[in-house]
């Protein structure tokens, strides 16, 4: 990121309100995995100030995930820190928004009435979170409220890191092209594993309509390329005939997910994980069968990929 670029980032939220009380007490602890840093002590239901909020903001970049723990905010809280990045998205299932709070999607496998009370299966494939809207998703953040005592892990991959790796044959035969991205790309297959899962309105589909994006993204504010399909929502390669497209989309998804990429995230109480969707690709792990998970999530609006 240039200097002039992080001056705009800060200058951005200066009007955030002041507060001093947890100004640079905080530790910030890169994790030992390829990606991903711990936040610790700090309390994200006070404000933070413009100089505690920058260190965030740069652990962001650095470390594509960030993981304050010991979190014990309301969602009205989550709102407010999340919306210090940017403007929040509204998920087009309407139906796992939290009552009062449109910007909180709950992701959760627990059944309440017999209706489940959030997104059961969100991230059962690996995907960028919003990669089939216009503009993508910046970061999500995503607090535990209540998690199962084993598994609900989510993993988080490196597309930075699967770029720099990726052999430059197949480096030269992706740059510069455009895929693309679906929301209903696997909806009915998702609709057939959990059948709870709401048949979309004609105005929920016309929410979701394909775009375009680039294949290999350059980040905003790094300026580091990443790959930038999955295998939830990307569909073909422009231009490419479909056995063609098809190979080169499983070769990169296979290539992204790689190991090294990965770091798995074993959830704490209260954690509250921050990422960046322009550096990462996450895939929830699963919950086992009779143990409940409560996860809020909001989703922060980036910019057009390029
Ligand atoms: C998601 O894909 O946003 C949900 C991830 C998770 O529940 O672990």
């Amino acid at each position: 990121m240039t200097t002039a670029t992080a001056n705009a980032i800060v200058s951005r939220h200066q009007s955030a309100p002041l507060s001093t009380t947890f100004a640079e007490t905080f530790e910030i602890r890169p994790l030992d995995a390829p990606l991903g840093a711990e936040v610790i002590g700090l309390d994200l239901s006070q404000s933070l100030s413009n100089a505690d909020f920058a260190r965030i903001h740069r652990a962001h970049l650095d470390y594509h995930v960030v993981v304050f723990r010991d979190q014990q905010i309301t969602p009205a809280q989550q709102i407010a820190f999340s919306r210090r990045f940017g403007p929040l998205q509204i998920h087009v299932l309407h139906q796992f928004q939290l009552p009062g709070h449109p910007e909180v999607l709950v992701v959760s496998n627990v059944v309440e009435n017999g209706k489940p009370i959030g997104l059961g299966d969100a991230g059962h494939f690996w995907h960028s979170d919003l990669s089939y809207k216009e503009k993508p998703s910046l970061g999500s953040l995503l607090h535990a409220r209540e998690l199962p005592a084993k598994g609900g892990d989510t993993l988080f991959a490196n597309m930075h890191l699967a770029w720099d790796t990726l052999p430059p044959a197949l480096q030269n035969a992706v740059d510069g092209l455009r895929a693309e991205h679906t929301y209903l790309a696997r909806y009915a297959e998702l609709q057939q594993r959990s059948p709870w899962r709401p048949n979309l309105t004609p105005e929920q589909i016309a929410q979701v309509k394909p775009v375009l994006q680039p294949v290999v993204r350059t980040h905003p504010e790094t300026g580091r390329k990443a790959i930038f399909v999955s295998e939830h929502f990307t569909t073909r390669i422009v231009g490419l005939p479909e056995d063609e497209s098809r190979d080169l989309l499983d070769q990169l998804f296979a290539h992204s997910t790689r190991p090294a990429h990965i770091y798995r995230h074993q959830w704490q109480a209260h954690d509250l994980v921050f990422w960046d969707n322009r550096s990462l690709l996450h895939l929830a792990a699963g919950c086992p069968p009779g143990l409940r998970r409560v996860m809020y999530r909001t989703t922060i609006e980036g910019d057009v990929p390029r």
